[in-house]
């Protein structure tokens, strides 16, 4: 099965593919995490991308589209995978359309995160990440046992470049109305479904 986290910046995409990866035992592809890890091996691509990102601006189609479709040709993607981060416009939507035709695929479900913009701000300023392994907190909705420290692997937990005021306002701006645009495509298509993810966690998790 091949799903499609949509969602603005913070609504909780990350943390749902979580849930729905165990539940469907799919292999999980976030374009956003491909880049940073790029970023941080210092790829001629990563150090492209940085630029982007820590502005808070979306990469370059070629860039994000080459890197998504050379991840889906992976094997372990053979019998599905579950996109968060990708498609971001109408370009990214149709070359990822394009790709699952050409290899007699589709995307069966889009699942649309939807969260009032008013509580993004604070999920992503409060949003901590594990250096070492990876794993996400909040320091008021998910907070770890101790302060600064990661409860699976006492890994430091550090604040991601991009989550400061300034460049969350300037995604949310960009993804907006993007965002508008991808909702519209995808329920023409009639793949989308959307979750209220205003709620809390807990409850997320029981819907
Ligand atoms: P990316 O890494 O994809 O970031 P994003 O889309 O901005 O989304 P986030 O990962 O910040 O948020 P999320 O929705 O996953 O929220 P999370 O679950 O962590 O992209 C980063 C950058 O890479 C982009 O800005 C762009 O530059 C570039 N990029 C990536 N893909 C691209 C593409 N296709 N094209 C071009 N450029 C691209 O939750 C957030 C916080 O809230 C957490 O702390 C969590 O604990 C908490 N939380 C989650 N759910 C809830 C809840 N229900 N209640 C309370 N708290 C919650
Ligand atoms: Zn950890």
């Amino acid at each position: 099965m091949n799903v499609v986290l949509l969602g603005l910046p913070g609504a909780g995409k990350g943390t749902q593919a979580k849930i729905i990866m165990e539940h469907l035992r799919i292999p999980y592809v976030s374009t956003g995490e491909m880049l940073r890890q790029a970023a941080d091996n210092r790829t001629e691509l990563g150090l492209v991308a940085k630029k982007y990102m820590i502005k808070g601006e979306l990469v370059p189609d070629e860039l994000t589209i080459g890197i998504t479709k050379n991840r889906l040709l992976n094997a372990d993607c053979a019998n599905g995978c579950l996109l968060d981060g990708f498609p971001r416009n109408i370009a990214q939507a149709q070359a990822l359309k394009d790709f699952m035709q050409a290899h007699c695929k589709k995307i069966d479900v889009v699942i649309y995160v939807d969260v009032k913009e008013a509580l993004l701000m604070e999920r992503l300023t409060g949003r901590r990440t594990c250096e070492q392994c990876g794993a996400a907190y909040h320091v008021v909705y998910q907070p770890p046992r101790i302060v600064s420290r990661c409860d699976q692997c006492d890994g430091n937990l550090k604040r991601r470049e991009d989550d400061n005021e300034a460049t969350v306002q300037e995604r949310l701006r960009i993804n907006k109305d993007l965002i508008m645009q991808l909702t519209a495509f995808y329920q023409s298509e009639g793949s989308l479904r959307v979750i209220d993810g205003s709620q809390g966690i807990e409850q997320l998790m029981r819907s």
